[in-house]
């Protein structure tokens, strides 16, 4: 069977003469090219030079295709009959039996450009952004090797069950065949270092804020609420006094708004430093959620659906959990401008409670999607830059995820806490 439209037909000792070429440039040719595509290259080039990936190899492997194709959907049953017998492994397919098709046909892509190339930049960026995917769905590291190495198991038994191929050629398939897979392993675990890079930075920086937050926040905390009870004190007096003024009413209330605001930066500035581990136990979601959005004082204009059936229990911290989801609707309540619906949803999953808060704003690009969840990152006016780098830390406290998913309308956040692992 052969699958997708690589043609096999272009010379391929031009394309791998290029290839080479490109694989050891001048150093000036190097220092010509834009950064994005200097780090990319380099990594390319290593690996293809490391591991001796040469002109020879993508033959090998070119011819390799003819002989293994027929076994495509095999290794790919065993690949996926091995995840379904793994239940970390399954945990990371959300989208039942229609994304096992797709990821089957996605696999079946894959496989095939892998023996038939062309192994070129574009090819690498396509792998590395497969890789990225893994990561985002949170799949752990040790099955990204482990399924390679059923896929490596079984190509190389259909290899050596072959008939009719003499031995050196046969080996020098064989050990194209253990570089590529090794290149594509190579690939995949830069996806995860990228991600645990990126971490390191998040955490860096929420260290460097926590020194600050917790002097500052205490410092700040005393006389906020000095203002905000003289502030309802002089409301107070007014009705006493039987003052009745909309203008002065008016300049109160948002005495008491905004010092709750700071109120809130400071809270979550304390959090932040604070980094306490989880209290968990196990509460009703639909109760948890219906007490969290009045905490929010989200203003008029907003109105929040809660989509939550009743008896779907969640295993969390109450306080922190609430933490997130006031953050994630004064986030929704601020990109609608004040105005506009929020839905709030739960999902069980297996061993997993799934929260999504989605807005009517106009959603997030896609290059910040990732950028939104660091700390002092904002792009909002009025934003302090530390919900959702707070919201992310307290589900990864609880072993889980709160994501951006992709939708088409407003922004769709996506909590994901896992079920406590069971003691002893
Ligand atoms: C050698 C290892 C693996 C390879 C080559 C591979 C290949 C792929 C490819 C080509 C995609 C499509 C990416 C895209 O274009 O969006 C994908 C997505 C995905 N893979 Fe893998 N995969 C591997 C390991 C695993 C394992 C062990 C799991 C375990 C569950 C897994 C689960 C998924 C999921 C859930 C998606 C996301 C699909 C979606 O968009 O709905 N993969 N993988």
């Amino acid at each position: 069977m052969h699958v997708g439209c690589h043609g096999t037909s272009a010379a391929p000792a031009a394309r791998f003469a290029q290839e080479l070429r490109r694989a050891a440039p001048t150093p000036q040719a190097l220092r010509r090219r834009v950064s994005v595509t200097v780090v990319l290259n380099s990594f390319r080039e290593k690996v293809i030079v490391y591991v001796g990936f040469d002109e020879s190899a993508t033959a090998a492997l070119r011819e390799a295709h003819g002989l293994i194709a027929p076994h495509f959907a095999e290794i790919i049953d065993d690949f996926y009959d091995t995840i379904e017998a793994h239940p970390d492994a399954r945990a990371a397919i959300t989208g039942g039996a229609a994304q096992i098709a797709r990821l089957k046909q996605s696999l079946l892509r894959w496989i095939d450009e892998l023996f038939v190339g062309p192994h070129d930049d574009g090819y690498f960026e396509r792998r590395l952004r497969i890789g990225r995917v893994h990561v985002q769905i949170n799949l752990p590291q040790m099955y990204m090797l482990t399924a390679m190495d059923r896929i490596r198991v079984k190509t190389v038994a259909a290899l050596r069950a072959s008939p009719g191929v003499d031995e050196p050629r046969r080996e020098r398939m064989l050990t194209a065949v253990h570089q590529i897979l090794d290149i594509e392993l190579a690939i995949m675990l830069e996806s995860y270092r990228e991600d645990s890079l990126a971490k390191n930075r998040t955490a860096e920086r929420l260290a460097t804020i926590g020194q600050f937050a917790a002097g500052i926040g205490h410092e700040l905390r005393n006389p906020l609420g000095v203002v905000e009870s003289s502030a309802f004190l002089v409301s107070r007096r007014l009705e006493n006094l039987k003052i009745d003024d909309p203008g002065i009413q008016r300049h109160m209330e948002k005495i008491v708004t905004e010092v709750q605001r700071s109120g809130r930066t400071i809270n979550d500035l304390l959090e932040l430093a604070r980094n306490r581990p989880p209290k968990r136990r196990l509460i009703d979601t639909r109760a948890f959620v219906l007490e969290a959005v009045p905490a929010a004082h989200l203003p008029p204009g907003v109105t929040v659906n809660v989509d939550v059936p009743a008896g779907l229990p969640i295993d969390a911290d109450p306080d922190q959990l609430a933490r997130v989801l006031t953050n994630l609707l004064i986030n929704a309540g601020q990109a609608m401008n004040g105005g506009g619906d929020v839905r709030v949803d739960a999902v069980r999953e297996p061993a997993a409670t799934v929260l999504r808060v989605r807005d009517g704003g106009p959603g997030i690009p896609s290059e910040l999607r990732e950028q939104v969840f660091q700390a002092l990152f904002t792009t909002k006016a009025k934003g302090s830059g530390l919900g959702l780098a707070l919201c992310r830390r307290i589900a990864e406290a609880h072993g889980g995820t709160v994501s951006l998913e992709p939708s088409s309308g407003g922004a769709v956040f996506r909590v994901t806490i896992p079920d406590s692992p069971p003691q002893g």
